[in-house]
Order: C-alpha cells, then sequence, then structure tokens
C-alpha cells in the first residue's frame, strides 16, 4: 500500500494537492503554515522535530489536516528525498512556501565557510532545487503557485552579513525571472520581502549575541505571514511587509551605494557586539 488512492474504474492514482511548507517549526514558516492549513493540507517542514509536533498539534486544534517532515535543506539528497515522500503518501505539491533560511552576522573573512556556504545551500540552492522539481506539475495542472522568502536584504549591499544578503538577493532575481516565464500559464510566484522580524533568527545570526530587537523596521511574524500569503493567493509579485520597509526599499537606490553599504555595516556591527 503506498497511500495512493485510485478514482473507480480509473487506473491514474489520485494525489491529494498539498502545501509544502520549508522551516515551519517556527517563526514565519509557522506562521504560514497555519494560514496554508486554513485552506487545505499542509506538509510541514523543519531540520529538527523540535518545533514541528506543537505546529501539529495547533493545526490538528484548528481542524487542519497536516503532516510532518524532518528534513535537513542543506543534505544534498533532500529534494529527492522530500518529492519520494510526497509520491509514497499520495500527495502532490500544489503550492510551495520556500521559507526555510538563516544567516551569519560577521565579516565573510571570519566566519567558518563551511556555514557560510550552508547558508548558500539552505536559502538559494535547496530553495531553487525544490522549485524546479515542483514547477513542471503545476504547468501541467496550470495551477498552484511558489511563494518565496526573500528579504529587504535582497535590495542592499550586505557587509557585516554579506552572504545572507547575496542569497536574498539571489532570490528575488530568481523570483522575478520564474515569474516572466509562468506568465498567463496558471501557476502563480511571489516574492515575500519583510524587514526585520522578531523571530529565532536573529538569536541565531548573531551566536546569541542578540535575541530581539524593536524599531520602526520591525513587523511581527504573525503579520508578515498573513500579508504575505494574501499577497500570494491574490497572485501578487511581491510584497514588503510594513511602510518603513517599503520606503527603505524605494529610497534605496537614491542613496549612493558605499554609503548605504557604511551604514549597514556600522548596524552589523552593532549587532554582532550585542551593542
Ligand atoms: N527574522 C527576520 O528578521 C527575517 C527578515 C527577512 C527575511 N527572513 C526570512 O524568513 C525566513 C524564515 O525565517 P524566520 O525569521 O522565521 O527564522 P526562524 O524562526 O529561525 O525559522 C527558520 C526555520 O527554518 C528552519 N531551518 C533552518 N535551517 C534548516 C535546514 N538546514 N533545513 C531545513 N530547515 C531549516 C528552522 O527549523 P529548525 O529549527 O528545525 O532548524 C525553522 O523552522 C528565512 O528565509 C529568513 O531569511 C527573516
Amino acid at each position: 500500500m503506498n497511500g495512493t488512492s485510485a478514482a473507480p474504474g480509473c487506473a491514474v492514482p489520485v494525489l491529494r494537492p498539498v502545501t509544502l511548507v520549508t522551516g515551519a517549526s517556527s517563526g514565519i514558516g509557522r506562521e504560514l503554515a497555519m494560514l496554508a492549513a486554513r485552506e487545505g493540507e499542509v506538509l510541514w517542514l523543519a531540520r529538527s522535530e523540535a518545533g514541528l509536533a506543537d505546529v501539529a498539534s495547533a493545526i490538528t486544534a484548528a481542524g487542519g489536516r497536516a503532516s510532518k517532515l524532518v528534513s535537513d535543506g542543506t543534505a544534498p539528497d533532500a529534494v529527492a528525498a522530500i518529492m519520494a515522500h510526497m509520491a509514497r503518501h499520495g500527495m502532490v505539491c500544489d503550492q510551495l512556501v520556500n521559507n526555510a533560511g538563516s544567516g551569519l552576522v560577521g565579516l565573510a573573512e571570519v566566519i567558518d565557510p563551511d556555514a557560510q556556504l550552508a547558508c548558500i545551500d539552505l536559502n538559494a540552492r535547496f530553495a531553487t532545487a525544490l522549485a524546479l522539481a515542483v514547477l513542471p506539475g503545476m504547468l501541467a495542472r496550470g495551477r498552484g503557485g511558489i511563494l518565496n522568502l526573500g528579504s529587504i536584504a535582497g535590495f542592499l549591499p550586505g557587509p557585516g552579513m554579506s552572504v545572507y544578503y547575496a542569497t536574498k538577493a539571489y532570490l528575488r532575481s530568481f523570483s522575478e525571472g520564474l515569474r516572466q516565464e509562468v506568465a498567463g500559464r496558471g501557476v502563480r510566484i511571489t516574492l515575500l520581502s519583510p524587514g526585520p522580524v522578531n523571530t529565532r533568527f536573529l538569536e541565531r545570526a548573531t551566536g546569541g549575541a542578540r535575541a530581539a530587537e524593536t524599531t520602526v523596521f520591525h513587523v511581527d511574524a504573525e503579520r508578515v505571514a498573513a500579508l504575505g500569503w494574501a499577497g500570494f493567493r491574490a497572485g501578487r509579485a511581491h510584497v514588503i511587509p510594513g511602510l518603513a520597509n517599503r520606503l527603505l526599499v524605494w529610497m534605496a537606490p537614491l542613496v549612493p551605494r558605499g554609503m548605504l553599504a557604511a551604514m549597514i555595516l556600522r548596524q552589523q556591527s552593532a549587532r554582532r557586539e550585542g551593542a
């Protein structure tokens, strides 16, 4: 029994459409998974078991249908294993939320090179590999969509967090390109670019030096997810939660790039030192 079911008199297995949410054990991904579960079945994924059980009970308590999968997005065989899991359980990816991501605050010359390359593997390679695996099926069915988690970092130079900013610039370019390629074929591609959000992200990125900040740019994870999900469902190209973040993205090109980079380096240095 492989979990698929067949319609009477039909040899073709009927696959259940699911929304696959990566990095769904905490923060923005958790909120996105909860929203997706209000509309249909969700397969949520994270690197460790911790957090997934909590999301499971929250979704089930809200009457949703969901299942979890523990997977490290930096593992070379991650996408093949996810696709095999879905096939085994009779699922087809109708919507993909490429949310899993990590960053490291510090000078590139100082941070462990392998850790920096792992960020590229997760933020860029894993997201791309998943998109490439599910997009042909979506196009064949003429429905579905991919929501990529970018960042306002994707619009800015990123000294003090160079690799992370570069991965988000990549995701921005990838999303814009894909969107144009699939235009008019029933598949939505949306880029969600939050500014700072108080999740576990910052604590991990600073090695515990900073856990939370409050500035005019901060928007909470629930609101970021709500705006992102609504924009995605409406087929919008791009969602930037928070007026201050939108203004920053609009005005950044007016500031000399070198000046902007120097300001960002000062901010990241203060974060690293926990100032
Ligand atoms: N927080 C911000 O300020 C901010 C701003 C702009 C954009 N973003 C983006 O938003 C997304 C979500 O971040 P968040 O703020 O919600 O952070 P978070 O609370 O740290 O959540 C990150 C999620 O990604 C998962 N994850 C981490 N490494 C993984 C791996 N190797 N394989 C699979 N899953 C992995 C984590 O699961 P485990 O706990 O099991 O590892 C967790 O579920 C990221 O793409 C981030 O770049 C965040």
